[in-house]
């Protein structure tokens, strides 16, 4: 079996995920349930390492994007694979440090950081925390004053690379909450302004350009640029970068519109990054910069899947068949935000041809509450377990418990055997922070 193949159609004709049957899974935990493949989780972090090691001298890291999935167990395996994390809020920062994770190791983003959150982090030593605003630059200033300590920063800056699933653009004026423009000089003046801090020590740049993006070359455009700005600003203040964070975004397989990427290919991007750093520091006079990556999707998103239960079936003739799933957008909201595409099965029947289009709902009261549109699967009845494919990545950490409904539990398989690493909710724990003030009672 392929690294990457993480699903089997096992004799039985279910559905496997990581050596484990789906509707063993199913009848084990109940639905809907995200089941993930720990070790398809472990290869993609390895292969993203070992390019940083074989081909850049081990000169960086790999920082796992947890906003993917956040939850103890993901920052356990980003321990003991060798990376780092990048964090964007106190819950995930609280997350990581309540799994043990160094805190050395985690980078905080954020375009609005509170000053709680802020203040947490320099509380627990962070090592890194990426500078959104002048503002930012202001507070951490006073809170590493008033702890008597220097915190290293990395400002994120906006190269004006717009990329897309398979295009990309460059584009002068920059229309993004995030980061500090290149072409207007906000990059430059934030720099100048972070330098003259005196508990802010300055390390280099950050900046994401987008995310499920397949062309690498939108990647060497904006590593390009990020280059070039600091070797402009080295010439202007003589300070020189000695990180350079490239952020995450490199794409996964939804689809059959989506490219199903190998082990190597991830290998490559990052090999071509590495070649127009290397490129840009020789003719630019630049010493080579301790390299940060941080990917998220591309780790934990094909690891993962949702199991649900098929339960009303209504056929609307000449209109549309649809087929109502125990969860919906609650769990997996990507559908009703961005008309995302997933790949659907039915797990007990995975060998069945598929004989109709239909569209898969969810339970919540919302006509946009859909998982898919018009998708083929053998023909569906109540009580059938229904797969949806690549559901690893912003699922679980985008799940509400809109209309009441719970947010599934999560179990990570290695070797065939399923562990809880979220637990179910209860009715009790929708409940929990509700009060009812005296004058109701
Ligand atoms: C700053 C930053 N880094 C990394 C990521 C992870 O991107 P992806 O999951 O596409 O790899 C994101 C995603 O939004 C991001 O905003």
């Amino acid at each position: 079996m392929n690294e990457r193949e993480t699903l089997k159609i096992n004799s039985k004709g279910h559905l496997e995920i990581g050596g484990a049957d789906t509707v063993e899974l199913a009848a084990q935990f109940g639905t809907p349930l995200y089941v993930f493949d720990e070790q398809y989780i472990r290869n993609m972090m390895r292969v993203y390492k070992r390019t940083i090691d074989s081909e850049y001298g081990g000169n960086g890291m790999v920082l796992y994007a947890s906003k993917a999935f956040s939850c103890r167990a993901m920052y356990k395996i980003a321990q003991a694979e060798g990376l780092g994390v990048d964090v964007v809020s106190g819950g995930e920062l609280y997350t990581a440090l309540k799994a043990g994770f160094p805190a050395q190791n985690v980078f905080m983003h954020g375009n609005n950081k509170l000053i709680s959150e802020l203040t947490y982090a320099l509380d627990n030593k962070v090592g890194t925390i990426v500078v959104d605003s002048f503002r930012e630059a202001d507070i951490i200033e006073h809170l590493a004053e008033e702890r008597g300590i220097v915190q290293n920063v990395l400002i994120r800056i906006n190269p004006g690379v717009e990329a897309h699933t398979h295009a990309f653009i460059q584009t002068a004026r920059t229309d993004s909450k995030f980061g500090f423009s290149v072409s207007d000089g906000t990059a430059e003046n934030i720099t100048a302004y972070v330098l003259g801090k005196k508990h802010i020590k300055l390390r280099g740049y950050h900046c994401h350009i987008g995310s499920q993006i397949f062309e690498k070359q939108s990647f060497v455009l904006a590593a390009n640029k990020v280059m070039d700005f600091a070797a402009g600003i080295k010439q202007k203040t003589g300070f020189e970068a000695d990180m350079l964070n490239l952020g995450g975004g490199f794409g996964v397989w939804y689809n059959d519109e989506d490219p199903k990427l190998k082990l190597t290919d991830y290998a490559d991007y990052l090999k071509t990054l590495i070649g127009a750093i290397k490129q840009k520091s020789a003719e630019h006079n630049l010493k080579l910069p301790y390299l940060l990556l941080e990917p998220g999707r591309s780790i934990v998103g094909e690891a993962g899947i949702t199991l649900y239960t098929v339960g009303a079936i209504k056929d609307i003739p000449g209109v549309r068949k649809y087929v109502a799933i125990d969860g919906g957008m609650f769990d997996n909201p990507r559908y009703a935000l961005y008309q995302s595409k997933y790949t659907v099965l039915l797990a007990n029947r995975a060998d069945e041809k598929c004989t109709e289009r239909v569209s898969v709902s969810g339970k919540c009261c919302e006509s946009g509450d859909l998982i898919a549109v018009d998708v083929p699967l053998p023909k569906a009845e109540s009580g059938d377990i229904m797969a949806v494919l690549t559901t690893g990545a912003y699922n679980y950490s985008m799940a509400s418990n809109y209309n009441r409904n719970f947010v599934p539990p999560a179990v990570l398989v290695k070797d065939g055997k399923a562990d809880l690493i979220i637990k179910p909710q209860t009715y009790e724990d929708l409940v929990r922070n509700d009060i009812i003030p005296e004058r109701l009672k």
